[in-house]
């Protein structure tokens, strides 16, 4: 699978949508580092919460070639329909409905994973948001509400028939949250089941993970959500060995060095210094992973609340790093 309704992807690797990681900003890094297509954090469908500061960030504005998606949860079909126009107007090429959220906040609302225990509600949803738009809507779901009620298949099934036009399936109940091992059968099985095309996702975190993934499943694309934050680099490093079986080399210290201050520049300019400089934190430390003197750096980095102090910290960090790098490249060579 290489398109979404009217749209063709560079790849069949999605950036999964994360609260509080896949902002704008996250989500061009992971696009120019490989990812096919990504999706925006979670939108609750209520109307005021719409224009507020920090959600209005969350609708149309990422500057990716592909196809903007803006994911929407709630539990009132006519609002989340009306939610889903208004994105549409904003100019999202496709909407993505959250039924696999299990946070206690979309909980309570009976929204995200609480509705695969209410299939007709799911199915009004569908139907609902469905015909709102002309743009493609796409599904996201866990494999069922329990172990017990695995029900992702009559969940496809009622997908497909509502004019969804793909579905993502995280391989974990509503219950498991993100313990316990993921399992992909329910997966396999939901593909078998459906004609749509279907994204399989859950702890996806190297290429030989992807392509074990896409084997036993059959799934048509992989979402990679926590694998990608710090190391936005897996999408070009799996789309290679899904390709030839080849691995790329791990980015050197002067790669990450470009993506981090990228990165920063991005979050700054987008929240503005202050809280640019406060998400930073939770994506800088991936890119240090690994390197002599990261935790010193990241202690130094986390106390820093200028974004010009901490692109500082960062040149100078980087900098060490590529000297070693490159007395350890003349020490091989001599
Ligand atoms: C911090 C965080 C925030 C998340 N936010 C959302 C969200 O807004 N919408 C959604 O459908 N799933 C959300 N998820 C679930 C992910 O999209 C994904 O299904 C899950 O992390 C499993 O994939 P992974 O193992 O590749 O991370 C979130 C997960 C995490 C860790």
């Amino acid at each position: 699978m290489q398109s979404i309704g009217p749209y063709t992807l560079r790849n069949n690797l999605f950036l999964a949508p994360m609260v509080g990681v896949c902002d704008a900003p996250f989500r061009e890094i992971c696009s120019q580092q490989g990812a096919g297509i990504t999706v925006a954090e979670m939108l609750p469908s209520s109307k005021e919460l719409w224009e507020k500061e920090r959600l209005r960030l969350r609708q149309v504005k990422a500057e990716v070639s592909s196809p903007q998606v803006i994911q929407i949860a709630g539990s009132d079909p006519g609002i989340m329909a009306q939610c889903a126009r208004h994105n549409a107007e904003l100019g999202a090429d496709a909407i993505d409905i959250n039924m696999g959220c299990p946070a206690k906040k979309v909980m309570k609302k009976a929204a995200g994973s609480a509705l695969l225990r209410d299939t007709d509600l799911v199915e009004r949803i569908l139907r609902a948001v469905v015909a709102a738009v002309d743009i493609p809507v796409t599904l996201k779901i866990r494999t069922g509400w329990c172990p017990e009620s695995r029900n992702g298949v009559e969940v496809a099934k009622i997908a497909e028939d509502c004019g969804i036009q793909l579905l993502t399936v995280h391989g974990r109940t509503r219950e498991c949250r993100f313990k316990g091992a993921v399992e992909y059968d329910t997966i396999a099985a939901i593909k078998q089941a459906v004609g749509i095309p279907i994204v399989a996702n859950g702890d996806i975190d190297s290429p030989e993970r992807a392509q074990h993934v896409l084997r036993h499943t059959g799934a048509d694309a992989l979402m990679i959500g926590r694998g990608a934050q710090g190391s936005p680099w897996i999408f070009r490093q799996i789309e290679r060995f899904l390709k030839d079986g080849s691995h790329l080399p791990t980015p050197s210290a002067q790669e990450r060095h470009e993506v981090a201050v990228s990165h920063l520049q991005k979050l700054h300019a987008f929240y503005g210094e202050h809280r640019g400089a406060l998400y930073a934190r939770k994506h800088v430390n991936g890119y240090a992973e690994g390197l002599e003197g990261a935790r010193e750096f990241m202690q130094a980095f986390n106390a820093a609340t200028e974004a010009q102090h901490q692109l500082d910290l960062v040149d100078a960090f980087f900098q060490k790093a590529i000297a070693n790098s490159e007395s350890t490249a003349r020490g091989i060579a001599a």
